[in-house]
């Protein structure tokens, strides 16, 4: 595995794996990496892509500082598990590298961007656009890999994608747990042992969500989940909705034809976890 850190270093890597023949599959993480994201290495390369893989921590897509000083790194681990994975490149760049300039640009997602975590951090999907799109302009890659764990992410970068008409399919990941059924997320990392050990009840309740769709009306589902969470000592409800998948528009009434997400934003702590289930009808 090659580690490159600037942008022409890495155009010329491509340019050299480009011409050796195949197609070039993206990457992009803030590393502190776990099986999630080492599922999407294994999802390219097993398309038979050659597997660039980026690690930033992007300052422009946090909306709280404390949560950006916090957030875990581990480069050196970071490496050793993309390469056993079969990585090919992994680009490392510096802030400097990838704002030699502040970003003034502003994306505007519609509803879109602005309901779960658009509306809970704001700024968040501006930062991410802003850098997906540098890295999109860098790696100039055939295909992205994303997970479904961050479901408003993925949807915001197809429509993005399409919009600005990037030659560049987009492929949806399923989401990685733990045994226990939590979503695997760097963040996991910076839970309490009292605050881990509660967090599995997130996907708990999502799953009775499913069981409850369709015998039960929206908004008693919406009322169990709340005073679920809200009644654990140890997390706090900051969303749960239930979406059509491909607008990402809350429901109130399920309507079988209409393929739908449930969505839920819960704090462990101080700990923010996002987590989301595709409902089947
Ligand atoms: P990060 O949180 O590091 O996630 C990188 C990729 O890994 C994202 O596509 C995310 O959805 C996926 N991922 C994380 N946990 C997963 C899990 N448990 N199962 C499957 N996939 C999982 O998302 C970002 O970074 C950033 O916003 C980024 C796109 C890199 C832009 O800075």
């Amino acid at each position: 595995m090659i580690r490159i850190s600037t942008i022409q270093d890495l155009q010329q890597e491509i340019a050299s794996l480009r011409s050796r023949g195949g197609k070039i599959g993206f990457v992009p993480t803030m590393g502190a990496l776990h099986e999630g994201h080492l599922s999407l290495v294994e999802a390219c390369i097993q398309k038979g892509d050659h597997c660039v893989a980026s690690i930033f921590v992007n300052p422009t897509q946090f909306n709280d500082p404390n949560d950006l000083r916090n957030y875990p790194r581990n480069p050196q681990r970071d490496c050793e598990l993309l390469e056993r994975s079969g990585c090919h490149v992994v680009f490392m760049p510096s802030e400097a590298e990838m704002y030699p300039e502040p970003d003034t640009r502003k994306f505007e997602f519609g509803e879109m961007g602005s309901v779960m975590e658009g509306k809970h951090r704001p700024g968040h999907f501006n930062g991410v656009a802003q850098i997906v799109t540098k890295l999109f302009d860098a790696v100039q890659a055939d295909r992205a890999y994303f997970g479904q764990k961050d479901f408003q992410q993925l949807a915001i970068i197809k429509t993005l994608v399409a919009e600005l008409h990037y030659p560049l399919e987009i492929v949806g990941c399923p989401i990685i747990r733990e045994p226990d059924g939590l979503a695997m997320s760097s963040r996991n990392q910076l839970l309490s042992e009292e605050h881990r050990k509660a967090a599995p009840i997130i996907y708990q309740c999502l799953q009775e969500v499913q069981s409850r769709v369709g015998t039960c009306p929206v908004v008693e589902i919406e009322q169990y989940i709340e005073s679920t969470i809200n009644n654990h000592p140890l997390l706090n409800l900051e969303y749960f909705q239930i979406v059509e998948r491909n607008t990402l528009r809350q429901v109130s009434t399920i309507i079988p034809e209409n393929p739908l997400n449930a969505c839920i934003a819960v704090f462990a702590g101080k700990v923010r976890l996002i987590d989301n289930v595709e409902i089947i009808l």
